[in-house]
Parts: structure tokens; sequence; C-alpha cells
């Protein structure tokens, strides 16, 4: 099946009963992964006993979240309501991550609304236990509002931490070389200049990515149907930079199960949620997926291509609707 992608299963209610079915996960099941010991659990945040079950007496090294702040933009909860929701589930992470561990967290800022809720959402992190670390700002390529202001190409990423985490330095290394030459110390009485002292011929990403490219359709990693996927190589550069071969990483949000990705191949085990059941089995089918042919996504296909070819209640519905014809998939 080429060139057939889904649209979003978010906006269309009726589509999403019709995948559902396909869902092995109801709600408040858990699927638990026989080859890395994965587990991918259809439960909310807020059935914290739930999680703290699935968790049992282990506990992660790293969290990666991307709570739905789009539920702030489209005006579905004020700031403050967000951020009250959020410091819940701040705390179970708290409670769920290790002595040494890490937290990013994704974020929105909503330039149209006072930059939304990201102020609050700072505020309300001082008051957990967690230390703040970095800002990171992830660089679209592409962006919006580019004809009355400047052009919105960012993507904001929080850091912090608890305790002494492992921050592996070979992980936050670049493809881009070093360019800029001239910045001379001493060492030893020898005068030295900086590209020789360098540990590495390229330069680090600090805390502005501006070598991760954001997901669209013809890229092989994109899963056609998600809405909010984030790019596999930022959280794989996470992953690998805290945490280490063998530990344990969480990701409250799954959606497309980026995080559960980059921890099968970077070696972690990943305990994630998702309150969609739609969402956990497309988590699932994509970790499946890059096993059996080692993709990252389904580029201009989509997840469930097996089964629409054989749903002709489905196939009827993709044709009135978006005019997607069956006779494209094959
Ligand atoms: C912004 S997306 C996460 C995107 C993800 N990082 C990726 O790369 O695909 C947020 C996800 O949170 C899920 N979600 C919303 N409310 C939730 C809740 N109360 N508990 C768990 N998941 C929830 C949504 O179903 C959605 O899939």
């Amino acid at each position: 099946m080429k060139g057939v992608r889904l649209p979003r299963i978010d906006k269309d209610p009726e589509l999403h009963e019709m995948l559902k079915k396909y869902s092995r996960l109801s709600y408040g099941e858990i699927w638990t992964d026989k080859i890395s010991g994965h587990k991918v659990g259809c439960i909310s945040v807020d059935e914290q006993e739930a999680v703290r079950k699935m968790f049992g007496a282990e506990k992660a090294a790293l969290a990666v979240h991307d709570p739905p702040y789009n539920m702030v933009a489209f005006q579905q909860m004020s700031a403050e309501e967000f951020v009250q929701w959020s410091f819940q589930w701040v705390m179970l992470t708290n409670e769920l991550l290790s002595k040494n561990s890490s937290l990013y967290i994704w974020l929105g800022a909503d330039q149209k609304n006072n930059f939304s809720p990201f102020a609050e959402f700072i505020l309300m992190m001082g008051k957990t236990p967690f230390k703040s670390r970095s800002f990171i700002t992830l660089r679209n390529q592409r962006g919006y509002g580019t004809q009355k202001n400047w052009m919105s190409v960012r993507q904001e990423l929080l850091y912090y931490t608890k305790g002494l985490p492992v921050f592996n330095i070979e992980a936050v290394y670049t493809d881009i070389p070093k360019a800029v030459k001239g910045y001379y110390k001493e060492i030893n009485g020898v005068l030295t200049e900086n590209l020789e002292r360098s540990k590495s011929e390229n330069i680090r990403a600090g805390n502005v990515w501006i070598d991760v490219q954001q997901v669209f359709h013809l890229m092989e990693e994109n899963v056609s149907g998600c809405f909010a996927q984030k790019p596999l190589k930022a959280i794989e550069r996470i992953v690998n930079a805290s945490s280490a071969k063998g530990d344990l990483v969480t990701d409250f949000f799954s959606h497309s199960g980026t995080t559960l990705l980059a921890a099968e191949k970077a070696g972690r085990k990943c305990f994630t949620i998702d309150v969609d059941p739609v969402y956990c089995e497309i988590t699932i089918r994509r970790l499946e997926n890059f096993r059996k042919y080692g993709k990252a996504g389904w580029g201009t296909s989509n997840p469930f291509e097996e089964e629409i070819v054989k749903d002709e209640e489905l196939q009827e519905y993709l044709f009135q609707k978006y005019k997607i014809q069956i006779t494209n998939f094959l």
C-alpha cells in the first residue's frame, strides 16, 4: 500500500471508532513486550494507582513527556487548569523516577495568547523537587506566521533533573563540522587552538537544536493519522544522553510511540501509557514494524494498511469523506 496517508484520527471521531476495533488494548489494559520487556498501558495519567501498578517496584532513569497542551490552544482547558493537572502527573513522575534521574517535557507556548501555558508551567515546576537544567529549543525548518511576524519555528523542550543522573557527553554531538577556529588557550605551557583541544570535530547540539528535521509525510518515520509526532532523532538524543543501556525510560503520553521506539533502538526498556486505545495500538505496531522491517514509521502509508485493504466499510468511509480510493493502496 503506497501513497495513502490516514487523515488526523483525533479530528475524526467516526474514523477513530472504526480503527478502535483493531486496537488490541481496551482501556485499563497493559501490553507487555516479550522481547525487551517494554510495557504499553492504555491508562490515563490521572489514574495514578494504575500507573503505579504498571511500574511495580521498578523505577525509571528518564521520563520524556509530551502532554496534550493543544487543549489549551483549543481553549478546552485554561492555562491554570492545565498547570494544576500537570502538577499531578509531574509529582507522579517524581515518585516513579529513581533517585538520580532526568525529566524532559515538551511544552508549547502560544504566542497569540501570552505564550500560554509556558510561564505558568515553569513556575509550577519550581514547586516540585526537580531542578531546572536547560531550556532547549528545536529549530524547525518550516514555520507559520511569516508575513506580519517572525516566522514561528521553535519547539520548546524543558530539561530537569533530580540527584546526579547520567549525562553521556558523547551523545550530544551533531554531524555538523566545527567551522570556527582561533580560540587559543595555554595548556601545560603550550598554546593550543580550539580545534586541537576538541573531543570531536563536530559541534555539540547545545540547547538550540538546529539539526533535527520535524516530521513530515515524506519521511520514513512519519506515522500518518497522528498529529503530534515528535522527531525520533530528538528523542534518541535525549535517551542516549540521559540514560544508560538497560535503564527504564518512561513517557506518559505515547501517541505515535516515539519514545518507545527510541528506547528500543538504544537498548533501553520503556514503560509508556496513552489514554487512547488507538494510539496505544499505533505505539505497539510501530515497534513491531520496526522489528520486522527496520522502518521507523510508515512514510506515505499508514499503520492500518493490512486492515484497510480488507475492511469495506472503512474503505467506503475513506472514499466518501476524503476521496481516498482503495485501488491506490494496492
Ligand atoms: C502531544 S501527544 C504526544 C506525542 C508523542 N510525543 C509522539 O511523538 O508521538 C499527546 C498524547 O497524550 C494522550 N493523552 C491525552 N490525555 C491523556 C491522559 N490523561 N493520560 C494519558 N495520555 C493522554 C493523547 O491521546 C495523545 O496521544
